[in-house]
């Protein structure tokens, strides 16, 4: 079971130092892929000219830019709410960057209040993510939210 409110902390001594989005995201990301066990994927999209831009991530070469309402991660941008996906070959549209991913979470990023990006996690095991892990990670995102400053975007 994964400590969530250990990872917020962390988070947020992360981001102390320095709010810029770029280096708090790729922290981020790498914080999470750490963490979290039975990952293949973590990282972030970003809005940008209306579409979904690839951002920070760890993991394989992925998917560089996806229109709203496209994929899992389209989906909870467009909607503006979390899509936890057990298995990913049954989710219409689902974007397969890696083909090792089978079940995926994905949980928007806001800025004020405007959907900002999205946070993406996949995983190798099917019915990897629950609804605790659900929470732990919007709270987390809310972390960032709370953290960040949009410099340069
Ligand atoms: N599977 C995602 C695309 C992004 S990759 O998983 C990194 C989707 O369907 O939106």
């Amino acid at each position: 079971m994964t400590d969530y409110s250990l990872l917020c902390e962390q988070m947020r001594s992360l981001a102390e130092g320095e709010r810029h989005w770029l280096p708090t995201l790729a922290n981020a990301s790498a914080l999470l892929f750490e963490a979290l066990p039975d990952l293949n994927w973590a990282g972030f999209y970003l809005m940008e000219g209306g579409s979904l831009l690839l951002g920070p991530f760890q993991g394989r070469t992925a998917c560089i830019r996806i229109p709203l309402g496209r994929g899992v991660c389209g989906t909870a941008a467009g909607r503006d709410e979390t899509q936890l996906v057990p298995d990913v070959h049954a989710f219409p549209g689902h974007i397969a960057c890696d083909g090792a991913s089978n079940a995926e979470i994905v949980v928007p990023l806001h800025r004020d209040g405007a959907v900002m990006g999205v946070l993406d996690l996949d995983s190798p095991v099917f019915n990897r993510f629950t609804e605790a892990d659900r929470a732990g990670l919007e709270a987390f995102v809310r972390v960032l939210e709370e953290e960040i400053r949009w410099k340069g975007l």
